[in-house]
């Protein structure tokens, strides 16, 4: 066989994986909407804690007004109801443009303790950010595992 020959083949696998993938797709619209929600507020996650860990890093100088805004910011966000995000049929094993795991269904007490965790290192952080650069450097190792650990057990990796 040459390899001009084999094109066709590989052609034609190719686009069943296309297809498969624009199948997965179809989701119903409202499920397509949670998994909008719920990446949206991820980003308002990473947006304040980008402030927070910037300074703690000396990448931005240290503010704090600034500090004490993205703290309190990420501690009123950690506070919300996550249960209409994560609607039945949203996991990446239902869905392609999602990289929530089925463990999240599968293990919803391990979710809301590990959001609980997050609850407790936003409080911390909202207590010591606006207060000095030391107080914020030190809040952020608990803060910045909080997220990790959900990502770890809860998220798929990137592609
Ligand atoms: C309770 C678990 C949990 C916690 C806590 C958590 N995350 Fe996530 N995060 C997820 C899951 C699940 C996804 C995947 C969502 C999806 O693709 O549908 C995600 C996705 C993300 C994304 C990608 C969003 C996108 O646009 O696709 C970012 C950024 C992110 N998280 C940042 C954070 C930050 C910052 C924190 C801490 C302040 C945090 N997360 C805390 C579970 C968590």
């Amino acid at each position: 066989m040459t390899p001009m020959t084999k094109i066709p083949f590989a052609t034609a696998v190719l686009g069943m994986i296309a297809t498969v993938a624009i199948g997965a797709d179809h989701i119903d619209p409202a499920v397509g909407a949670a998994i909008k929600a719920r990446q949206s507020h991820m980003q308002l996650f990473a947006f304040n804690l980008g402030t927070l860990g910037g300074m703690a890093q000396g990448k931005i100088e240290y503010d704090a007004d600034a500090a004490q805004i993205a703290a309190s910011n990420l501690d009123a966000l950690a506070s919300v109801d996550f249960h209409p995000y994560f609607v039945v049929g949203s996991s990446s094993a239902d869905a392609s443009d999602t990289r929530a795991l089925p463990a999240i269904w599968e293990d919803p007490e391990g979710v809301l303790a590990a959001l609980a965790k997050l609850q407790g290192a936003t409080a911390e952080m909202a207590g010591s950010a606006g207060g000095g650069l030391e107080g914020l450097q030190a809040a952020m190792s608990a803060l910045g595992g909080a997220c990790g650990a959900c990502h770890q057990a809860y998220r798929a990796p990137a592609n």
